[in-house]
């Protein structure tokens, strides 16, 4: 197939590209290069095209021949969407909204769409799981929202195969810049600053390695299916445990841990029920933790900050997705 992948130099796009690669498909990266740059794409043989997806032009000459789309350009920011609600909408809704209508005027009929669990069900007993009924405290999930329904929309109405996937929360190599757990805990870690916990620490998050999360998105592309199927890793973890986790891989480097009262906002236990993405997909996370934190340790640690050029600061984790 030959496939298109919005944000494809961002985090998860730079680790599922070479996926698809090894699978024998086509790729063709779509990027505005905000976050995310060509130059992250490690021996990459496809075609990159530069371009906002806010741009009809550009949309419609990045989908010439192309089967299937995986979206997932972005605006990630969730704290910052509630400062600046406008870009997030206008990046992810009006820009998800035109390629959509790309897509329709150039025939092309399959999506998966990259959408997130937690901030789309906010609140919530764990674990999260695709029945629930979605309540987003925060501008950003809305969006995500939003997106999932116009991809469901365009299913009904249009035809198309339209698959939105809700990632939990995703680590692995390449994430430097991301605001997620274990890259903000990592970075603080290779900087010899304390590791910044919200709360006792006793909060939990299901963390998916972004390796097994690859192999979900490649699953959900041959599959053709619709519908909303959540992605992660199916088991809770607390933030104290995953730093005793992350001490274990960084040794013999000592972490030092600084606690600070728990914020407002911040939902205190999540995980999700994968059981939906088993049974449609096949999905089997299968990465144990200690094996993806030392790949994303390795990683951290020989990465250059040219390859990167994204300018990651120290400080609280701002922008978790979920
Ligand atoms: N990383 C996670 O834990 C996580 C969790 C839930 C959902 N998601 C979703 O997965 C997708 C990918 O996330 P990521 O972690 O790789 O994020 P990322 O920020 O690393 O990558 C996003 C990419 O989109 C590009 N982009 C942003 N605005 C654009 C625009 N207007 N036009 C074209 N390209 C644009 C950026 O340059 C970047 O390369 C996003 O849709 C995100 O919401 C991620």
């Amino acid at each position: 197939m030959i496939i298109l992948v919005t944000g494809g130099c961002g985090f998860i796009g730079a680790n599922l590209v070479p996926l698809l690669e090894a699978a024998g498909h086509d790729v063709r990266v779509f990027d505005s290069e905000i976050v995310g740059k060509r130059a992250h794409l490690v021996n990459f043989a496809g075609e990159f095209l530069s371009g906002d997806i806010r741009d009809p032009a550009a949309l419609d000459a990045a989908l010439a021949g192309v089967d299937v789309v995986i979206h997932l350009a972005a605006d990630t920011r969730v704290i910052d969407s509630i400062a600046d609600p406008s870009t997030n909408f206008d990046v992810n809704v009006v820009g998800s909204f035109r390629l959509l209508e790309a897509m329709r005027a150039r025939g092309v009929r399959r999506i998966v769409n990259a959408s997130t669990g937690g901030a789309i069900i906010g609140e919530a007993e764990p674990p999260v799981h695709e029945r629930m009924v979605p309540n987003p405290i925060a501008p950003y999930g809305a969006t995500k929202l939003a997106v999932e329904g116009l991809c469901s929309a365009w299913a009904g109405s249009y035809g198309f195969a339209a698959m939105s996937l809700r990632f939990a929360n995703v680590y692995g190599p390449r994430s430097y810049h991301k605001g997620s757990a274990v890259a903000q805990f990592m970075r603080q870690a290779l900087q010899g600053a304390p590791l910044q916990i919200y709360g006792d620490g006793e909060q939990t998050r299901d963390f998916v390695y972004v390796g097994d999360l690859c192999r979900g998105i490649l699953r959900a592309i041959e599959s053709g299916q619709s519908g909303v199927v959540q992605l992660g890793s199916g088991v809770p973890l607390s933030i104290n445990q995953l730093i005793a986790a992350i001490g274990k891989v960084a040794a013999p480097l000592p972490l030092t841990v600084a606690y600070h009262p728990a914020r407002a906002g911040e939902i205190a236990r999540t995980w999700c029920d994968i059981s939906q993405a088993r049974a449609r997909l096949g999905f089997a996370p299968d990465t144990n933790l200690s094996a993806g934190l030392a790949a994303t340790w390795a990683w951290f640690c020989t990465r250059s900050e040219s390859a990167i050029g994204i300018p990651a600061p120290l400080g609280p984790q701002q922008n978790s997705e979920v």
